[in-house]
């Protein structure tokens, strides 16, 4: 038994700040964010929640599954800006969906979370577990950025993104590769919570800290090492994948795992452009545009990668 997608989503707010909008809140340029990140322009929620955008993913991907509340077995949402502390988002999400009685947790990997979830829900439903499972990353990093600060505030956009993960005999998901290394936990993180720093937290005063160039150099070399091992775990070659389809941190990396796959541009799915590094949302919102723009086609084999803060990091090789 395995997994395979039977479904995709996506949620976007509808407020778009553009690269002139932040020239006016912060000391930068249009000419150096596009050059230096990629980005021209981002959705920032003016009054949703990570909630909302996880719901208008979910609902899209169910839509586009065929499949109603009742048929959800599992529910595995990525994110790291919950709307509670708890409920978990998760939950939070199957009662706003009104699926009842099926598992429902979330997972806090930074920008890896949809690739942890989506390797926890392939789990599950290997086993026999859950028949169908909404796997869901969704994100409102806008929230905890300070919008003074030129390094970070240009990066960042929300979003959600989704998909229904449906028990099959073909091998859909074929598969996941997970890793974690705390040691950098301090080049990219957000300082407080509920053990510490909770004043601060109260008061709105902590943000999203990196140490851009920093993480910069690991995220290439981690993420080069793992293209590969997914490769070689399925005995297959860069010629074997038919896309590419990157977490959206910074137009620069993705170029540069795309010339390690020897693959040429028009292969790797962008959504950077438009939509800035949402965080454990821009796996699945990439996978979502590239399906419902009719490029990803029923037997083309993808390999999705993601790293983010702690640092996590994490691949799925997929035949959709
Ligand atoms: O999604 C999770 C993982 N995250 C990532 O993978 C992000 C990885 N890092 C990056 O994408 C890049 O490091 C950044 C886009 C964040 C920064 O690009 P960079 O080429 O590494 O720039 P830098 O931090 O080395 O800064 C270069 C210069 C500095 O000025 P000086 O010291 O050379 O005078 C910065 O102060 O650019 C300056 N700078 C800016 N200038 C205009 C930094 N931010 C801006 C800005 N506008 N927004």
């Amino acid at each position: 038994m395995y997994s395979r997608i039977a479904g995709t989503g996506r949620c976007l707010p509808d407020n778009i700040v553009t690269n002139a909008d932040l020239e006016k809140r912060v000391d930068t340029t249009d000419e150096w964010i596009r050059t230096r990140t990629g980005i021209r322009r981002r959705h920032i929620v003016d009054g949703e929640t990570t909630g909302d955008l996880c719901e208008g993913a979910a609902r899209a991907a169910m839509e586009a599954a065929g499949i109603g509340p009742e048929d959800v077995g599992l529910i595995v949402v990525g994110t790291t800006t919950p709307d509670q502390v708890f409920p978990n988002m998760g939950c939070l999400l199957q009662a706003r969906l009104d699926i009842h009685g099926c598992p429902a947790f979330s997972i806090e990997a930074a920008c890896t979370g949809f690739i942890y979830a989506l390797s926890m829900a392939d789990q599950f439903v290997r086993d026999g577990k859950a028949k169908y499972a909404l796997v869901v990353g969704g994100e409102t990093l806008s929230n905890i950025v300070d919008w003074s600060d030129r390094g970070t505030c240009v990066l960042f956009g929300d979003g959600a993104g989704a998909v229904v993960l449906e028990a099959s005999e073909e091998a859909g998901i074929l598969s996941t590769h997970l890793h974690a290394d705390g040691a950098y936990k301090d080049l990219l993180y957000f300082p407080s919570g509920v053990g510490s720093g909770f004043d601060r937290l109260r008061e709105g005063k902590d943000f999203v800290q990196m140490r851009g160039n920093e993480v910069f150099k690991v995220a290439v070399n981690t993420l080069g090492g793992i293209v590969e091992e997914t490769l070689e775990a399925n005995k297959m070659t860069k010629s074997d994948l038919d896309w590419l389809i990157p977490h959206q941190a910074n137009i620069r990396i993705i170029n540069a795992i795309a010339r390690k796959l020897n693959m040429p541009m028009e292969r790797v799915i962008l959504t950077i452009e438009d939509h800035g590094n949402t965080s454990t949302a821009s796996v699945p919102m990439a996978l979502d545009v590239a399906v419902r723009d009719g490029k990803i086609q029923r037997g083309d084999v993808m390999l999705l990668e993601a790293f983010g803060g702690g640092f996590t990091w994490g691949s799925a090789l997929v035949r959709y």
